[in-house]
């Protein structure tokens, strides 16, 4: 048995195929483009390893869908792939259209045409599972409930509005043609082999390399911080016994804002790699101006995976975000590897040339 993975050299999803191929023997067909963000060196350790299949190509390429679900006849499909940052999507929302929406579509219909030739027993077992994201609920304010999956649909940036796009589809695909479709609504991960243009690896490795530390705003904008492995887990859980057609959201109830974060994150390395003239990392805090449509809060509400599925994160945020800035501490040559040209194009632009230099 087989399953197709899209989008696996990616932050969550390299920690999934990893995760999956230390705990399994099934193997993975990992299918991605390798956009800046995909990264070969992150299964660097599943080079020899014959379970693990990769193709490089697009979700929105079908001739090359086709050929690889006939080919490899996987039972199930996790739709990782995708353009995954909020700023990006803000001045370049084009490729978020192509890749999150297109892409979805193709992908779906190409997994239907495969789907409906199986034998009937196959059919019912096969699973499409979608990953998405909390942020197509939009902003919360201070004391709103934290989203639960009856909420409204009320996308606020290229990015959440695209994911919440490509969820209706999948959503459409299964009331439409009876594909058996999973979705995951998942908060904000961290955890290794996270490209460090998000919040918590930058702030890590400008930290280390003495750079500024851009807060957006006030710093006081809430996201719910989720320990990537534990979304892995909170994944195959749903894959195996989630209901068909219904949405699961995932996460683990920690609710933080975004400067308790950066003061978080100088703490640990002032501990872990105090600076030789014992100043605190947090000097480097520079507040910036703020991203366009800033959504102030984000909070999930995970009752239905816990009590549905039996699922809990096995990370505090203290637990995780000490073995993250570890990870990051241990892995210098990967930050090396991905602050590259496009890299620095980015930060450049986004931030101003300082920040580069
Ligand atoms: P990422 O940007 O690190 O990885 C995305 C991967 O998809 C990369 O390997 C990239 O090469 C690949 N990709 C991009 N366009 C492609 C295309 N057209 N065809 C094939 N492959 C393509 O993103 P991530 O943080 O790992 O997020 C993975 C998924 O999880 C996304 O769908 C994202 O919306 C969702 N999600 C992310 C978070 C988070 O906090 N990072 C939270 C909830 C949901
Ligand atoms: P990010 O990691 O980009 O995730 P998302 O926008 O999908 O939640 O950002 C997390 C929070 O951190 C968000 O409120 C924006 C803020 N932020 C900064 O303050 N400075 C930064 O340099 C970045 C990248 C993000």
């Amino acid at each position: 048995m087989t399953i197709l993975v899209t989008g696996g050299a990616g932050f969550i999803g390299s920690n999934f195929v990893l995760d999956w191929l230390a705990d399994l023997q099934e193997s993975v067909v990992n299918l991605d483009k390798l956009t800046y963000s995909g990264n070969l060196k992150n299964l660097a350790n599943l080079r020899c390893d014959p379970r693990h299949i990769f193709v490089r190509g697009d979700v929105g390429d079908r001739n090359l869908l086709a050929h690889v679900l006939d080919q490899h006849r996987p039972r199930a499909v996790i739709n990782f792939a995708a353009e995954s940052h909020v700023d990006r999507s803000i001045s370049g929302p084009e490729v978020f259209i192509n890749t999150n929406i297109v892409g979805s579509f193709c992908l779906l219909e190409s997994v239907r045409s495969y789907w409906s030739g199986l034998p009937p027993a196959d059919q019912t077992a096969f699973r499409f599972l979608h990953v998405s994201t909390d942020e197509v609920y939009g902003t919360l304010s201070k004391d709103a409930q934290p989203f639960a999956e009856h909420f409204r649909y009320e996308p606020n940036s290229p990015y959440s509005a695209s994911k919440a796009a490509s969820d209706h589809l999948v959503r459409a695909w299964h009331h439409t043609y009876g594909l058996p479709v999973l979705t995951t609504n998942c908060s904000n991960n961290y955890g290794p082999y996270h490209f460090p243009e998000k919040l918590i690896p930058l702030m890590i490795v400008n930290a280390l390399s003495g750079k500024p530390l851009p807060v957006y705003g006030d710093g006081l904008q809430v996201r719910d911080w989720l320990y990537v492995k534990d979304h892995c887990a909170a994944i195959r859980r749903v894959l195996d016994a989630g209901r068909v057609g219904e949405t699961y959201n995932i996460g683990g109830w920690n609710e933080k804002t975004n400067i308790e974060i950066v003061k978080t994150i100088c703490a640990l390395l002032d501990e872990l790699r105090p600076k030789i003239d014992a100043t605190s990392y947090a000097a480097q805090i520079t507040y910036v101006t703020d991203r366009p449509g800033h959504d102030r809060r984000y909070a999930i509400n995970a009752r239905k995976i816990e009590q549905e599925l039996g699922w809990r994160p096995a990370e505090t945020f203290e637990t995780g975000i000490r073995k993250t800035v570890q990870w990051y501490l241990d892995n210098s040559e990967w930050v090396e590897h991905v602050q590259n040209g496009s890299y620095r194009d980015w930060v450049s632009f986004q931030y101003g040339q300082e920040m580069v230099t």
